[in-house]
């Protein structure tokens, strides 16, 4: 199982999540290459703000072209909600996209896992159109989690974590992972 873990973080809160999915990976084992999604420059909040009012603008992104898809049988996708839309984040759900076009038949698309993390407005809406969009390119969403800013910054996320780390497990080793009900 080749697996990417792709994220996009601003201010760190997806990033210590994706951070520690990365660590649980590599306790377990797990070979995991990671793109940190980084657009071509970064601009003051305010700018991000006004951008993330406009639904499906992509922001062009670092070395994106570079990414092979292909090479992928999982994608563990990390992204933070911002308003309607997440500029840098868009950019690779377009390339997701291109990508699930571009296949021959045949050839099966990697299985994504999703996460999310918020301040607190309107995440629901928000994630489930996120899941709507790349399950209607094709692909099969195996796992989605969110996880709130306060819960990041006080480390009360863990568990919630941990069951999204072992959900991911399962798929790559199905019988060694008990998933607990929450
Ligand atoms: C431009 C912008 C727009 C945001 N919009 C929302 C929002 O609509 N709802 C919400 O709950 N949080 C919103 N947030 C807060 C972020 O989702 C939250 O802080 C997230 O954890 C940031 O992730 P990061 O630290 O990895 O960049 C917004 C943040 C930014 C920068």
């Amino acid at each position: 199982m080749r697996i990417l873990l792709v994220y996009f973080s601003r201010t760190g809160n997806t990033q210590k999540v994706a951070n520690l999915i990365f660590e649980r990976l590599r306790i377990e084992k797990i070979e995991c290459e990671v793109f940190k999604i980084e657009p071509i420059f970064d601009l003051p909040y305010l700018l991000w703000l006004f951008l993330s009012f406009v639904p499906s603008l992509p922001f062009p992104v670092k070395s994106l072209k570079f990414l092979k898809l292909e090479k992928f049988d999982i994608v563990i996708l990390g992204t933070p909600k911002w308003t309607f839309n997440c500029p840098p984040v868009t950019s690779f759900i377009y390339k997701l996209k291109k990508f699930s076009r571009s296949l021959n038949t045949g050839k099966s698309l990697p299985k994504i896992f999703l996460f999310l993390t918020y301040g607190g407005f309107r995440e629901e809406v928000y994630l489930k159109k996120l899941v709507r969009k790349i399950e209607d390119f094709g692909f099969e969403i195996v796992a989605f989690e969110k996880f709130k800013r306060s819960e990041i910054q006080n480390n009360d996320f863990l568990g919630k974590l941990d069951r999204f780390c072992n959900l991911i497990l399962s798929s790559i080793n199905p019988s060694d992972f008990d998933i607990a009900e929450p």
